[in-house]
């Protein structure tokens, strides 16, 4: 049996006083932490999940990227502090970014998430097809970019090429997705609304799915627990992972466990709401 972890959401936040780096969009982005973000994303939980996740002899674990909360370098050291320390647990770590990673131009151009975590990213732009213990097949799928105000995301024309070519050359017999956005509305979990959503998210569910690999994808941005099947494409099943540190009432924090046994995929989502707590019974899809 192979036991993936997948965090995502993690939001690492540290306010920012020093007015020259508060001419952009982190003006903003600063704004929402001060008055509310700040107040729902627990950071201090960190220690709590690493004590966990050392009990539970993971296999890897995956990052669904949202690092950090505006992208500033003291974000991306509590960001970075904390990969290291899941990595010195002794699984692989696997990661992508999300939007917040690049939350202005300026993350982009210093690219921050590229320099922050090198150790585990090889080429962060271009889709990567890579093998986990249980010699489980994972695809990175890069979907954030900077935006002036929205949070949309994007998946290029040449990017998608590039994971078709990937899926028709290594042919897996199955298939884990890690990416920042959802490619299907889930309107009874998750509003995505218009400025939230993967741009050519429709493109890259085609290619996973006239693919016919059996296909599990892996996103957040939503900060919601989700685990539907494509009613399209049947071999597409999208689960959707809560935000690691968030304790909102209608909106907990928590992670997912995904078990694979031979064939089979089990998933358990976790939630915080006083410690750390396992649901009772499997996700149906
Ligand atoms: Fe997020
Ligand atoms: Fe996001």
């Amino acid at each position: 049996m192979t036991r993936i972890i997948h965090i995502t959401d993690l939001h690492f936040w540290r306010l920012v006083w020093n007015p020259a780096l508060l001419c952009n969009k982190r003006l903003l982005g600063n704004l929402n932490l001060a008055l509310r973000r700040r107040h729902y994303v627990r950071q201090e939980r960190a220690e709590s999940f690493l004590a966990l996740y050392r009990s539970l002899d993971a296999d890897a674990v995956l990052i669904g990227g949202d690092m950090t909360t505006t992208g500033t370098n003291a974000e991306y050291k509590l960001a970075a502090a904390f990969v290291n320390e899941l990595a010195q647990v002794g699984p692989p770590v696997f990661m992508v970014a999300g939007n917040h990673d690049l939350y202005t131009f300026e993350a982009q151009r210093k690219h921050r998430f590229e320099s922050y975590f090198s150790d585990r990213l090889q080429e962060p732009e271009k889709p990567q097809l890579t093998y986990m213990p249980g010699d489980i097949p994972l695809l990175l799928v890069p979907t954030a970019k900077p935006n002036l105000l929205s949070s949309r995301g994007a998946i290029t024309g040449a990017q998608l090429v590039a994971t078709r070519r990937l899926l028709e050359e290594r042919a897996p017999d199955r298939l884990l997705v890690l990416a920042h956005y959802p490619i299907l509305d889930n309107p009874a979990v998750y509003n995505n609304g218009v400025l939230r959503r993967l741009g050519n998210a429709e493109a890259l569910r085609r290619v996973l799915g006239v693919s016919g690999c059996p296909t599990l994808y892996l996103a957040g941005h939503v900060h919601r627990f989700s685990h539907a099947r494509d009613p399209r494409f049947q071999n597409l099943t999208q689960l959707t992972t809560r935000a690691l540190f968030y304790e909102k009432d209608d909106c907990p924090g928590g992670f997912t466990e995904i078990l694979f046994d031979k064939d089979a995929c089990t998933v358990y989502p976790w939630r915080y709401c006083d410690g750390w707590e396992r649901a009772s019974e499997p996700s149906a899809c």
